[in-house]
């Protein structure tokens, strides 16, 4: 199991989503973050040289997938975020050592399989 992050562009957010759904990753958080890519602006100062640092508005998605998902995952975000301009984001993989759905107790790659419609209405 990986948990990716991934910091995109605001404005490809609707993609990388569609992009995600469309391979089967469902399972996802998204948050609005403040982000410098590490880029340096320097502005010249009445004291000498300054360096400004500015953060811009980025997304940042995080899902946790089983093996299979890794790569598939990933491409499905560079398929959906890039532009090919500077800025375009990043996305972190690292390994994960444990998931619990809160709800059943399952864990690790049960935990990550999506609950189907039978599986939460048995009576029908
Ligand atoms: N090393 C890093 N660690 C954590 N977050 C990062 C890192 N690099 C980039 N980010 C996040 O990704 C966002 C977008 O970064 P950005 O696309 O500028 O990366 P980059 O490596 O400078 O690539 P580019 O050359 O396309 O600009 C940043 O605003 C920040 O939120
Ligand atoms: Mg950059």
């Amino acid at each position: 199991m990986k948990l990716i992050t991934a910091v995109v562009r605001p404005e490809r957010v609707q993609q990388v989503k569609e992009a995600l759904f469309q391979a089967g990753i469902s399972g996802l958080t998204l948050s609005r973050v403040s982000g410098h890519g590490g880029e340096q602006e320097v502005v010249e100062h009445y004291r000498g040289t300054r360096v400004m640092v500015e953060f811009h508005e980025k997304v940042e998605f995080k899902m946790a997938v089983s093996e299979p998902f890794v790569e598939i995952a990933v491409q499905a975000i560079l398929q959906g975020a890039r532009t090919g301009e500077v800025g375009d984001g990043k996305i972190f993989v690292q390994s994960l050592d444990r998931v619990i759905r809160i709800r059943t107790g399952e864990e690790d790659n049960a935990a990550l399989t999506p609950v189907t419609e039978t599986q939460l209405n048995p009576q029908r």
